[in-house]
């Protein structure tokens, strides 16, 4: 079956046009419906005559009879709110065509047949920004997943390869530039209007078609590929932004040499465009040959952009310039392979930022966004596996799940295979199936062959969600220590009962004497219960488990203060000595929040970590990046995952108080922490990068102990800093305080950089997730901020993200913080569908919630779904959350 559209119809009936369309909303798109498509279409043609509110689409495809697939005597093409206005089936008028709701069906009697198909839109109208959009006056496309039939009628799907050639024209002076994937072929121009011809060689689906059209700039450079190729490269903005394209300029050119180096993969074209766009649901694009990208991971300078924008830039452009062959060479079979694409390509960026950066911190990171995000979907209503089964709309399914999971199943199989054997396995799986449209399994059967693994139960992994629970058991006798091991997978919607799958736990036994261990082991937990023994043993050994992260599992055991504190100082694992600080404060918070201690409890309790703490502060063959993440406490979205009910209020409440303690506690050292970091000058290097990240770490623990001294040292970092990493975290412990500093350093960052919207939009974040008192109301006030505008997705997520992903104010007891975000998306819902539904995501929490919260959430989602002429989008994400 055609899996872009309802089940109800099935191709090749004539009647179909006549007979009841489900509403959209009910239509549940199944995996195991998947039938190929019954045409290929070799070549496309596309015509665009542009114009900001209207533009002229004129398609000629070739299509013949797919081998490969059971006849039919109709073409499906997919639209998407499109009007027809003109068809032509080799060369004449058509008469044999029908609407099956936004599709238009067509039926051809021959093997072969010429469709020509003239649609008009008007991108100004395009509030979605799927499709083709305007965005600031230029013309721009999105088209993953299905956004492409919203511009013409197409087999919208991932597994119909076309070559295309596009000619666009229009009015010179308002688009000066004319991109679109894979080489200029020809130009021109008579008068006012001008007009570009470009081919792609490469079959491509349709959701990687791109176009851009505008008054841009670019910076250009070149890079050379092993294989001799010379590849021209620029990075196209809007004039004024040029001065912060180096930065993603010299990302590119990294991120080509390390997939050279690394996965031997080379660029395949003689051009490579990317072009920033400030209106954009997602972070980029990775269409071919031209990827768009948000404005957000493009443009950085000292001045505006922090470390982590850094990253983040460097970061995103390797993840589309990876996609170039995880993604586009080698495509998905369709939408339910997603991770097949996106699972691997996150592997292969974070893999990149590891070798560029500092490797283990970069894991930690990792590791944090995906038990942050990830691991509370796996837990709620919205989980589903990383090859799911159904969907009702493919938007919501780009997901941490699909992405970040993804990554850490693959990982897993390099862990298994090594990297040298995991490398053939990659090799073979581009060998293999260069040019096509893919599937997970696929994908797999790769990796066994070339790596030399048998996968067959680790199969498992793309078909059962949930986060496995490993609970272990040490016990000594004689001179052998006994590992017990279990794995528990929870139950998950559709998903009752689960089978153990392979997890690879590497771990090392340590001696509390000599504080060293001899040598790691990989331990394969394969089965729902396991003993490893290990001989040589005089005393009962320190295990330090899952190091480097090597299973995205829990870790479930009975382990003492003393032991995370010797682990804290000692493990030679960066990742196990993070997770031994974190296990410290994880543990002590949890049994706070349950009222489960008495004060002496408490005091030793924080005792010990302060003397961790100060163990960390004082440790001088740390540097100061992972000394930061060493000192970071456990975020308020990890510890509730810890609770079978959350309470958001005494989450938030213990680890304040957890962090004043540390604050009063250690406050000597984290002055002089502050001065020594601060005396350091501006350097994109990591020591000078390190040093930033500690000197706001600092600041955080003295705000919450002494809010006085913290305001003073913060409203010094804030005039003096020259660098925006300095400024911001100066001004985030700012907000938080109901200091008299605090409304004149808001605005003067405000008056400052009102011109740049990056930055006005940390403006907006930063006081949304603020710890002061009054959050919500200053929400309420930047609502109605002249700057604030529900059309554009940043500026929305900058408000609205930030405020929802802060405990104290989201959490609100009268529940004011849910309604917040319910009117939200009931308000974005008709203007950017994709956007609004992203906003469900907080609410479906409910279930991890304490009762009265709980019940003003569900409240929320109830008033959400009730309000009727929902999208697809939060129509799905709804239902899902109600459960
Ligand atoms: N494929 C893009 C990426 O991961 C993400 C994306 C999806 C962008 C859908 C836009 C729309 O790189
Ligand atoms: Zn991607």
């Amino acid at each position: 079956m055609d899996i872009a559209r309802t089940p109800a119809t099935p191709d090749g009936n004539p009647e179909m046009a006549d007979a009841a369309v489900e509403p959209k909303a009910s239509a549940i798109i199944r995996r195991e419906d998947y039938t190929p498509f019954p045409w290929l279409v070799p070549q496309v043609h596309l015509s665009f005559e542009l114009g900001v509110e209207q533009t002229r689409v004129t398609s000629r495809l070739t299509v013949e009879r797919n081998p490969a697939a059971d006849a039919s005597p109709t073409i499906r093409l997919n639209g998407d709110g499109l009007k027809l206005s003109e068809l032509q089936v080799d060369g004449e008028p058509c008469s044999t065509h029908a609407m099956d709701g936004d599709d238009l069906v067509v039926t051809l009697p021959g093997e072969r047949h010429e469709l020509t198909i003239v649609t008009q839109i008007d991108p100004a109208a395009n509030s979605q920004l799927m499709g083709l959009y305007a965005s600031n006056g230029m013309l721009c496309t999105q088209c993953e997943a299905e956004g492409f039939r919203r511009i013409t009628f197409f087999p919208d799907r991932p597994d119909v390869l076309s070559t295309y050639t596009v000619r666009m024209s229009g009015p010179a002076a308002q688009f000066p530039i004319l991109l679109c994937n894979g080489n200029k072929a020809d130009s021109g121009g008579d008068g006012d209007t001008h007009w570009a011809e470009w081919h792609d060689p490469w079959p491509k689906p349709a959701y990687l078609f791109a176009l851009v059209a505008g008054d841009l700039v670019a910076r250009s450079d070149s890079f050379t590929t092993t294989g001799g190729r010379t590849v021209e490269l620029n990075v196209w903005v809007r004039d004024g932004d040029l001065d912060r394209t180096e930065h993603a300029m010299e990302s590119l050119k990294r991120s080509m040499k390390w997939d050279e180096e690394v996965f031997g993969r080379e660029y395949d074209l003689d051009l490579f465009n990317i072009v920033a766009v400030s209106d954009f649901n997602m972070g980029a694009m990775e269409n071919k040959g031209l990827n768009v990208f948000n404005t957000k991971y493009v443009l950085a300078d000292q001045e505006t952009a922090t470390d982590g924008d850094f990253d983040g830039v460097e970061g995103v452009i390797g993840h589309e310039y990876f996609h170039n062959w995880s993604g586009n060479r080698i495509t998905c079979r369709d939408w339910f392979q997603l991770s097949l694409k996106e699972g691997f390509t996150v592997l292969r960026d974070q893999l990149f930022s590891q070798d560029m950066d500092s490797a283990p911190v970069k894991r930690i990171e990792d590791v944090r966004i995906l038990r942050g995000v990830q691991f509370p979907e796996d837990s709620g209503p919205l989980a589903h596996s990383i090859r799911p089964d159904s969907y009702r709309e493919i938007s919501n399914f780009y997901t941490p799940t699909i992405y970040n999971k993804g990554a850490e199943v693959i990982r897993m199989m390099r862990t298994m295979a090594g990297e040298e054997a995991f490398r053939k396995g990659t090799d073979l799986y581009f060998d293999r199936h260069d040019g096509e449209a893919a599937t997970c399994e696929d994908f797999i059967t790769a990796i066994e062959d070339g790596a030399g693994l048998d996968l067959r139960q680790f199969r498992l992994w793309y078909s059962q969600a949930g986060t496995p629970k490993v609970s272990v058991a040490v016990t000594h006798d004689g001179d052998t220590a006994a590992l017990t091991f279990k794995q528990d997978i929870p139950a998950t919607p559709g998903q009752a009962d689960k089978q153990p799958m392979p997890i690879p736990l590497r771990i090392a036994l340590f001696d509390r004497e000599s504080g060293k261990h001899d040598g790691e082991h990989l331990v394969m937990l394969d089965t729902a219960e396991k003993e490893v023994r290990f001989a040589g043993f005089a005393a009962p050994p320190v295990l330090s488990i899952n190091r480097g992260f090597s299973a995205p599992v829990t870790i479930d055991r009975a382990v003492s203060r003393d032991d995370l504190v010797f682990l804290a100082a000692k493990d030679d694992d960066p990742f196990a000595r993070y997770e031994a600080m974190q296990d410290l404060m994880v543990g002590h918070l949890v049994s706070a929040v349950a009222g489960e201690m008495d004060s002496a409890e408490r005091d030793a309790a924080r005792q010990d970590i302060a003397c961790a703490f100060a163990a960390v502060l004082e440790d001088d063959r740390l540097d100061d990046l992972m000394r930061g993440e060493l000192l970071m406490m456990p975020s308020q979205a990890y510890l509730s995952e810890q609770m079978l009910l959350a309470e958001p209020g005494r989450i938030h409440e213990e680890r304040e108080a957890l962090k004043a303690a540390l604050g009063s506690a250690l406050e000597s050292q984290l002055l002089t922490l502050h001065k020594r970091a601060s005396a350091l000058p501006f350097a994109l290097d990591q020591a000078a990068k390190g040093a930033r990240k500690v000197k706001t770490v600092a600041l955080t623990y003295l705000a919450a102990a002494k809010p006085d001294t913290a305001s003073d040292l913060a409203e010094k970092q804030y005039s003096g800093a020259d660098n925006m990493t300095d400024r911001q975290g100066a001004l985030m412990v700012l907000a938080g305080l109901q200091s008299p500093a605090r409304t004149g350093a808001l605005l003067d960052f405000y008056n400052r950089y009102r011109d740049n919207p990056l930055v006005v939009d940390k403006w907006f974040s930063l006081q949304a997730s603020s710890l002061h008192p009054q959050v919500l109301q200053h929400v309420k006030a930047l609502r109605d901020h002249p700057d604030f505008t529900l059309k554009n997705p940043n500026r929305v997520r900058a408000l609205y993200m930030a405020f929802a992903a802060s405990p104290h104010a989201f959490h609100a007891e009268d529940g004011e913080g849910y309604r917040m975000i319910a009117d939200l998306i009931l308000e974005l819902d008709p203007i950017n569908a994709q956007t609004a539904a992203r906003f469900v995501t907080p609410l479906g929490r409910w279930q991890r919630i304490e009762p009265a919260r709980s019940a003003l959430m569900r409240g929320e989602l109830e008033r959400i779904a009730e309000a009727g002429n929902l999208s697809r989008d939060t129509f799905e994400q709804v239902t899902r959350s109600l459960g």
